[in-house]
C-alpha cells in the first residue's frame, strides 16, 4: 500500500517536475581507447555520478537518453532509452544523433585523447614500440556548445588536481557550457569511484557548493539549476 502511494507520487512529481516534457541526455562512464584487440587508454570512472544524474533528470520529469561507457555497476532502472558507448568517436555519434536535446549533461569521463594508429592484431611485445602516438579526441561538449540550439541547457563535468574553480571556469568558456559541475580528485569522499562526491557548480553568473551521496549531490545540481524554469 505503502509503495503504490510512493510510485502514485512520484508519478506526479514527475510529470508535474521542471523537466517533465524535455529531452535530456545523460552521458556516463568512461571511454576506451583500444590500441589492439587486447588493449585501451581509458580512466577509472564508475559512471556513479552520470547514473545519479540520468535518474535526478527522470525523477523531475524528462524523458532521459543515456548513453555510457564499460561499467560494471547496476543501470538505473525506467530509463526511456539507454544505449552503449566504448570509444569518444562512439560517444559523439552518439551525442549528435541526439543533439536537439533540451538538456545535455556531459558526465563522462571522455579520453582527450586516442592512438595514431590502432592495430587489427594483438601487437606482440618484441615487436611493440616502446612509445605510443596519441592524437586528440573531438571535444564533444565544446562542439554541442558550438552547435547550441536555442533554450538548450549544456551542463560539463570538470574533475581536477588544482586549480579547480579557474580550471572550470575557463572550460565553461571554452565549451559555450552553460554550467560545469565541479570536483577536485584529491578531496576525501569525492572523486571517480566514491559514492559521495563534493562539487562546485559553477555558472555564468552563479557558483554553489554541493555536497553528499552522489544521488543527492545529482537532485542538488539540478534543481539549482532548473529552479526557475
Ligand atoms: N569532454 C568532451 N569531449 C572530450 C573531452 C571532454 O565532451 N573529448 C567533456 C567531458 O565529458 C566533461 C568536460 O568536457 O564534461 C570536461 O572534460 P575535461 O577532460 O575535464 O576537460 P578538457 O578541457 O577536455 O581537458 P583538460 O582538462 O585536459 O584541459
Amino acid at each position: 500500500m505503502l509503495k503504490e502511494c510512493r510510485t502514485i507520487l512520484e508519478d506526479q512529481q514527475r510529470s508535474d517536475g521542471p523537466l517533465a516534457g524535455k529531452k535530456v541526455v545523460v552521458t556516463a562512464g568512461p571511454t576506451r581507447e583500444y590500441l589492439d584487440p587486447v588493449r585501451f587508454i581509458s580512466n577509472p570512472s564508475s559512471g556513479k555520478m552520470g547514473f545519479a544524474m540520468a535518474e535526478a533528470a527522470q525523477q523531475l520529469g524528462a524523458e532521459v537518453i543515456l548513453i555510457h561507457g564499460p561499467v560494471t555497476i547496476e543501470k538505473p532502472a525506467d530509463i526511456a532509452t539507454t544505449e552503449i558507448a566504448i570509444g569518444t568517436s562512439d560517444f559523439f555519434e552518439q551525442v549528435q544523433n541526439h543533439a536537439d536535446a533540451d538538456v545535455v549533461i556531459m558526465a563522462a569521463a571522455v579520453s582527450d585523447f586516442t592512438s595514431k594508429e590502432i592495430h587489427q592484431q594483438k601487437v606482440k611485445k618484441d615487436k611493440a614500440d616502446s612509445s605510443i602516438q596519441l592524437k586528440q579526441t573531438p571535444d564533444i561538449l565544446a562542439w554541442l556548445g558550438d552547435h547550441k540550439k536555442n533554450g538548450q541547457v549544456l551542463i560539463g563535468f570538470a574533475m581536477e588536481t588544482e586549480n579547480l574553480l579557474e580550471n572550470a571556469k575557463d572550460k565553461l568558456e571554452r565549451k559555450n557550457a552553460d554550467w560545469i559541475v565541479a570536483n577536485a580528485l584529491n578531496e576525501d569522499d569525492s572523486g571517480f569511484a566514491s559514492d559521495k562526491n563534493k562539487v562546485h557548480l559553477i555558472g555564468q553568473n552563479d557558483s554553489k557548493q554541493i555536497e553528499g551521496l552522489k544521488p543527492e549531490v545529482a537532485r542538488h545540481v539540478l534543481a539549482h539549476i532548473f529552479k526557475n524554469r
